[in-house]
């Protein structure tokens, strides 16, 4: 009788056990050794049930970067100096300006309560000033402008606001993984949009089937792009882009969260700038790399109003908005301007990892005009292996961090993305220590850990 409630008892973990069920760690053990004793354990409250995960979770493809943070554990334990040029985590500090600002919000009570759903209404308004600063896009703030807890927040939940499971959406491959995600999520049926090299990372429209077009729900663009650094050179592509929304009738969602971090005087669009846009987009853009502000969790949604009340309503369930002393900050650091500076510090650094990975490691690899990364073929050297392998053996060998592409989808393999995210003295280093490591490529580990 006992054999398989023990088996199932076994196998569930302590962090599974339900709040007022009383079993100690002795109190397994014990059952594991002793079957007289596991009445004992059945004395102090109900089995515990398996827990499996949902669908939606097993479903999603491996996080290639939980396997980064693994190996650059085991690079550090064998006294590697890492170098995390990895993942896009901004290293600049949050300008004092906007600091303060948290600090002085901080202390009015008004922002211990809880924030209005949508955002504060001076939040929504300093959007709708920069938009119309920067962009000349006009938007109301009080119907088309949502504050979000970051942008990959609203990313993934506007998936559930105006989809279905089963629905057509259309991602590009690569893509910020929370745009590769969000149809396992949301139970949606992903048409991959290939970015490829030949057409600029941009998505090839003409290449999608009609069929697909007709059905898609949304479609999402994300330029300057992370993670090829493409960026928009013609804008009569986002007005084919807003022609296909309208005439298929699905959504555009078009992500800008670099629209600042641009380089060599190219300044990026917004997809609002066009007319009718609001009518079949919705825009999302970031505090999080524009101001150094990753770590604050702050951004935005805005365009067509009917999806934001949907985006809004979801959300209402959900969470309570960003925090109000967040948001103050926010305002500050919209209306103070500066956007410049931050980019200067990418484009200088961009500039020196691609001179210094040319002359060290003979790697040619493009200037990208926007992002915060460099989107590198794979080196001759590993011209046959897989963006993974590379960039395992990369960190085991040298300690230097780069995303494998397929970390963005099966569309990024055979490139690594490498984020600008340290000072120009540590760039330099990590060029040369590539250099070096595809010199003499006998050096490398025959297994991974
Ligand atoms: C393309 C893109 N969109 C959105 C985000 C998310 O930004 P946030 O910090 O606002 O959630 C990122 C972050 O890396 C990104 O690369």
């Amino acid at each position: 009788m006992g054999k398989p409630i023990l088996g199932h008892l076994l196998r569930c973990s302590f962090l599974d056990v339900p709040q007022g069920v009383r079993l100690r760690r002795s109190a397994l053990h014990t059952a594991s050794t002793s079957a007289s004793q596991m009445v004992i354990l059945f004395r102090h409250g109900p089995l515990i049930p398996l827990f499996e995960p949902s669908k939606a979770i097993s479903d999603l493809p491996p996080y290639l970067f939980v396997r980064l943070v693994e190996l650059k554990r085991v690079a550090k334990n064998q006294g590697k100096d890492i170098i995390d040029l990895g993942m896009g985590n901004p290293d600049l500090p949050t300008a004092p300006h906007i600091i303060s600002a948290l600090h002085d919000s901080s202390r009015d009570s008004l922002t211990h309560r809880y924030p209005p759903n949508k955002g504060t209404s001076e939040f929504l308004e300093a959007v709708s000033i920069f938009y119309k600063r920067r962009f000349n896009v006009t938007v109301d703030p009080t119907s088309e402008v949502l504050a979000l807890i970051g942008s990959k927040e609203g990313l993934g939940h506007i998936f559930f606001a105006i989809t279905n499971p089963g629905d057509t959406v259309i991602i590009p491959s690569p893509a910020y993984p929370a745009h590769t995600n969000a149809p396992y999520l949301s139970r949606t049926k992903p048409y991959w949009a290939v970015l490829e090299e030949k057409n600029n990372f941009l998505v090839d429209f003409a290449g999608i089937p009609e069929k697909v077009l007709r059905k898609a729900k949304l479609m999402i663009l994300n330029y300057p792009n992370n993670p090829t650094g493409a960026v928009i050179e013609d804008k009569n592509y986002l007005k084919e882009a807003l022609r296909l929304a309208k005439k298929h009738g699905f959504l555009l969602i078009y992500d800008n969260a670099y629209s600042e971090i641009t380089f060599d005087g190219y300044r990026a669009p917004s997809i609002l700038e066009f007319p009718d846009a609001k009518k079949y987009a919705v825009e999302f853009n970031s505090l999080s790399k524009t101001y150094s502000m990753a770590g604050w969790r702050l951004g935005y949604v805005l365009g067509n109003a009917k999806v934001i009340k949907f985006l809004e309503k979801f959300k209402s369930f959900l969470d309570y908005g960003a925090p109000a002393f967040t948001q103050h900050a926010g305002v500050i650091a919209l209306k103070g301007g500066g956007e410049e500076h931050v980019a200067k510090v990418y484009e200088k650094r961009r500039d020196v990892l691609v001179e210094a990975l040319a002359a060290y490691a003979n790697w040619d690899v493009p200037k990208p005009k926007g992002s915060m990364y460099l989107w590198a073929k794979l080196p001759k050297e590993f011209s046959r292996s897989t963006s993974l392998k590379f960039a395992e053996k990369l960190l085991l060998d040298t300690g230097v961090c780069v995303s494998p592409g397929t970390g963005f989808g099966a569309g990024g393999e055979g490139f690594v993305r490498i984020a600008l995210v340290d000072c120009e003295e540590r760039l330099r280093e990590a060029a040369q220590r590539i250099g070096t490591f595809l010199k003499s490529p006998k050096k490398q580990p025959a297994r991974l850990p």
